[in-house]
């Protein structure tokens, strides 16, 4: 069945020829879970997974207090949470924007449909990738950040395509940029490096798909549908950056007493508002935020 879309999802031709290359690199080359990473050479927890000097508690007093081998085992546990999300948010979307196509089939433009397609056959694979890596490296899965999974589960299959897109390029951003930020220097371990950057090659399409999409809504969408769906990306903000910036959850998960408990408010606050981490937040998600203040979503 065929529901009208409305608004329309309209693109220009420049923006069409975009998707169209976009579809045809995602045919050339694409993501393959045996040869991904070099699986056989294995993953050494010895060696940091990131760079030290973004753990979420990286200059606070409760990362001056641990022992080298306790900031290790702080940086996997951290990288356990952002390899959790990948899986979380990559199983969500396929039936988002499947759900999106059977809802509106062709209502959506035939470029647009055709890529959703391919996203959510990547996104099935980038999720086996990432179970083998946790597997592999012997990290347990972090639960989905507060309301995140019930808005992509329950809530964006009955609004717009297009809001669903957005909250899929936002939450996108935020995941990319902080693993490429982490992962840029030396002495990284190298599975963990292959598994984010090879992602990335493929999230980097994801990308400039839902930025393209977002920007044509934003030229052509009525003003009050825009302010509706600014209202939804800055809730989301809202919600997402302190809970990606320091997640309590890491508390039940160390081998010895955390120094900041699971409901310890004040030090949750706290560290994420250190001033390490609003200059990391501020440089990391630069194009982010720069991107949604054009949108006219933040200031
Ligand atoms: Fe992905
Ligand atoms: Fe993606």
């Amino acid at each position: 069945m065929e529901s009208v879309l409305t608004p329309p999802i309209e693109l220009s031709q420049r923006r069409s020829d975009t998707i169209a290359r976009l579809i045809t690199s995602s045919y050339e080359k694409y993501m393959d879970v045996n040869t991904v990473v070099a699986w056989n050479k294995g993953i050494d927890r010895k060696l940091l997974p990131k760079d030290p000097t973004q753990s979420w508690i990286y200059g606070t007093l409760w990362w001056d207090i641990l022992t080298d081998e306790q900031r290790t085992e702080v940086l996997w546990l951290e990288t356990a949470r952002d390899a959790s999300m990948f899986i979380t948010l990559e199983t969500s979307l396929p039936p988002l924007y499947v759900g999106y196509i059977n809802r509106y089939g062709d209502a959506l433009p035939r470029d647009v449909y055709e890529y959703m397609m391919i996203f959510s056959k990547e996104e099935i694979n980038h999720t086996l990738a990432f179970r083998r890596y946790m597997k592999m490296a012997g990290l347990k899965m972090f639960r989905p950040a507060d309301g995140i999974f019930e808005l992509l589960v329950h809530k964006l299959p009955t609004m717009h395509p297009v809001s669903g897109m957005l909250v899929t390029v936002v939450l996108e951003l935020v995941a990319e940029l902080a693993a490429m930020h982490a992962t840029k220097g030396d002495n990284i371990e190298p599975r963990t490096v292959e598994m984010f950057h090879q992602h990335h090659e493929e999230e980097a399409r994801h990308i400039a798909f839902g930025r393209l999409i977002g920007d044509a809504y934003f030229e052509t969408a009525p003003e009050a549908d825009l302010a509706q769906m600014r209202g939804l990306l800055r809730n989301l903000m809202d919600r997402l950056i302190p809970q990606f910036t320091y997640n309590p959850e890491i508390a039940e998960h160390t081998s010895f007493a955390f120094p900041i408990a699971r409901d310890d408010h004040a030090a949750i606050a706290a560290v994420r508002s250190s001033a390490a981490n609003q200059a990391l937040n501020a440089k990391r998600f630069a194009p982010l935020y720069s991107w949604l203040r054009k949108l006219g979503v933040c200031e």
